[in-house]
């Protein structure tokens, strides 16, 4: 990674780390953008007496946490939490957003739901006029051919992802299958999120568009942050 995208990366989890207040529920999202948000709270629970508690995305998100000094807690415990902080992959004008690239996107979007207002913080290559990333798809594996199916029928192309220090098939944190299909550009992600959240068998698409009312973008670049 450059030490540009590093700088925007930490400019803008740094940023959305401030915007949390005292008694806060915190959704801690997945990602190296909101590893910065994490630290910064880290300091602020240390330095400032910051009380609050965060609800993880990832098992990755709660080891990060619990060593960062961050309490945790869940939506059982807090089905309403006041605000989520996660990253993307990709950031269109209308706010639309694909996620996923940590296979993270299931639980990602159930913190979002239950958040008040959601955060997203991305370095400022992540923002696009059109979305045209790869979407991640978790699916259960029993309906693993369906889904490929159905991609291929609008028109894209489904890869299971494999592990890299692993052999055969990412397994997810809800011991699911990871699933990257390609579209190329994306005319309508409303349509599209609907079409693969529908399959039986899929858990969630990383197509996120749903959020936007309570969306506020932290773009980060070398020097400061954008707010959209
Ligand atoms: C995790 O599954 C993803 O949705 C991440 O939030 C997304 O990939 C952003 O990651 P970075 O902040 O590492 O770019």
């Amino acid at each position: 990674m450059s030490e540009n995208i590093v700088n925007s990366k930490k400019n803008a989890g740094n940023y959305a780390a401030d915007l949390v207040i005292d008694g806060n529920i915190v959704g801690l999202g997945t990602g190296s953008t909101v590893l910065y948000t994490m630290e910064r709270l880290s300091y602020r629970i240390k330095e400032e007496g910051l009380m609050i508690k965060g609800v993880p995305t990832s098992y990755q998100t709660a080891v990060r946490a619990r060593n960062l000094g961050i309490p945790l807690t869940t939506l059982d415990d807090f089905p309403k939490i006041d605000i989520a902080i996660d990253g993307a992959d990709e950031v269109d004008s209308d706010f639309n957003l694909i996620k996923g690239r940590g296979a993270a996107q299931t639980r990602e979007r159930c913190v979002a739901a239950a958040a008040k207002q959601f955060i997203v913080v991305v370095d400022e290559s992540k923002l696009t006029k059109k979305l045209s990333a790869v979407v991640p798809v978790e699916v259960i594996p029993f309906a693993l051919a369906v889904l490929c199916d159905k991609v291929k029928s609008l028109g894209g192309n489904a890869i299971v992802r494999e592990g890299v220090k692993k052999d055969g098939p990412v397994i997810t944190d809800n011991g699911q299958i990871e699933v990257d299909c390609d579209f190329g550009e994306i005319d309508n992600p409303e349509s599209l999120e609907t079409e693969l959240n529908n399959i039986p068998g899929v858990l969630s698409c990383g197509i996120f568009t749903e959020f936007k009312e309570k969306t506020v973008v932290i773009a980060g670049n070398a020097t400061g942050i954008e707010i959209l």
